[in-house]
């Protein structure tokens, strides 16, 4: 059997799951139906995402939108879509911008999100209001073949880790995939194509606007052609799928489907990959801030950035870095060294610009340290404030943008090398130093 026959027959729902599926989605439209009669409301319930679509993985989620109409005000679409979320699911709320309810019903996951009923997408009122129509328009045009060629393409990116719109991934959103076997036609010719993509590749369905979009991706809109389908891709997971394409070309493997999870090394062969690279690594720990993923990822990131910032405006050399999420967070820090000297080369002005002379006045009792001329310009050796990298981003943390869930230091500690080489770190830095791409692990 092919490797993509083979994973169809594990990805793709049997008869069995069919009826699974159906019952509960049904039981499911039934109970918010009837939750919003005993509101005395009249409000249409439509499943639109991948169920509705029928092209689903095995326990997928259901997609169930409440329409309200246009007319209603946002905040009574916001508190009435929530309070029957929370009647008919439990369930949390769970948003960074359009408000829903994640739950669970019978055993399947559930999102339960309130949109306007709106003629055309143009017309927008709240960002998920395009989604029934991407229902519909994968609905009318993918036919039975591609709707398997859909499972692989979806399967093969959760396996090379690019599946996913949310900001935890910074991936391909479900309709992405949808479109691209749409426009490709099938998923080897996705492949084929995609290992040939280079940064800023557009692609299209229909007619769309002439506007330059600045992305690695552009895929516009069939139903909302000012609108990128591929927007929440990042650079990162555009390259990774480009490559995981080109490997894949070379020699087809079941593990690009279904990679086989990290192990994380033990400390003792992370100190001797350190020992021999002789490199060195500062953590710096926060307590996990109670927030949604959609807002920690993005914060987690802007705060690595932060402190990579802070380390290399004091002449600190990065080599490396990530961070990992488990009940901390921690940032980590390949350094090409973690101690620098006592002092610096600090760089001034041009002897001949008007003040260059406070320059001279604060750097002037110096004795024979004074300022110097280096190619028209004022230098001096200066005395660095902090000779650890530890001690820099100890004292100087507040001077950057941390992300707003970090800003009240909950947790914060910074562990040099010697502490990190001997303490429980063992995901933390494999995530570092494992660069085996999941299929090859
Ligand atoms: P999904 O992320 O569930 O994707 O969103 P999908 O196409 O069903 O694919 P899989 O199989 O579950 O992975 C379904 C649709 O619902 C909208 C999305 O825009 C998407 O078009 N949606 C979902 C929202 O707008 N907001 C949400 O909070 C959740
Ligand atoms: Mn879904
Ligand atoms: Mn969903």
């Amino acid at each position: 059997m092919s490797v993509e026959d083979n994973v169809l027959k594990k990805i793709a729902p049997d008869a069995d799951h069919r009826r699974f599926v159906t019952r509960i989605v049904s039981d499911l439209i039934e109970s918010v139906k009837a939750d919003i009669r005993k509101r005395g409301l009249n409000l249409e319930v439509r499943l639109v995402g991948s169920v509705a679509k029928d092209t689903y993985l095995r326990n997928p989620d259901v997609d169930l939108f409440i329409m309200f109409p246009a007319t209603t005000q946002r905040i009574d679409l916001e508190r009435i879509g929530l309070a029957i979320g929370r009647s008919v699911l439990g369930g949390e709320e769970r948003y960074a911008e359009h408000p829903y309810i994640h739950g669970e019903f019978d055993g399947l996951e559930v999102d339960l999100v309130p949109c306007y009923k709106i003629d055309s997408p143009l017309g927008l009122k709240s960002a998920v209001d395009r989604t029934p129509f991407h229902t519909e328009y994968v609905k009318k045009r993918a036919s039975e073949k591609q709707k398997a060629e859909i499972r692989l393409l979806k399967q093969f990116t959760k396996g090379v880790g690019v599946y996913g719109a949310e900001a935890k991934t910074q991936g391909f959103s479900g309709y992405l995939i949808e479109l691209l076997v749409l426009r490709y036609g099938d998923f080897g010719t996705v492949i084929k194509e995609a290992s040939k993509w280079r940064c800023g590749q557009m692609l299209y369905l229909a007619e769309h606007s002439r506007e330059k979009i600045d992305s690695p991706l552009i895929f516009y809109d069939p139903v909302d052609p000012n609108r990128n389908v591929g927007s929440a891709l990042s650079l990162d997971s555009f390259s990774l799928f480009v490559y995981a394409c080109r490997e894949y070309l070379k020699k087809e493997s079941i593990r690009f489907f279904f990679p086989h999870a990290r192990k994380s090394f033990d400390m003792r062969t992370i100190r001797d990959e350190f020992r021999s690279r002789g490199t060195r690594v500062v953590v710096v720990e926060f307590g996990r801030p109670k927030i949604i993923d959609d807002d920690l990822y993005p914060q987690t990131r802007k705060t690595l950035e932060g402190l990579k910032a802070l380390v290399e405006n004091n002449d600190f050399i990065v080599i490396d870095k990530s961070f990992h999420i488990a009940e901390k967070v921690r940032f980590v820090f390949e350094l090409q060294s973690e101690v620098l000297p006592n002092r610096r080369r600090h760089l001034g002005p041009p002897v001949w610009i008007d003040n260059a002379e406070e320059f001279l006045t604060k750097w002037k009792n110096k004795g024979f340290r004074r300022p110097f001329i280096d190619r028209g310009r004022w230098v001096v050796i200066a005395e660095r404030d902090h000779k650890r990298a530890a001690d820099v981003i100890r004292h100087q943390v507040d001077s950057i943008a941390l992300g707003n869930g970090f800003k009240g230091k909950k947790g914060f500690k910074v562990i040099k090398h010697d502490s990190v080489m001997t303490g429980d770190f063992e995901d933390t830095l494999t995530e570092l130093i494992d660069k085996r791409k999941p299929w090859e692990r």
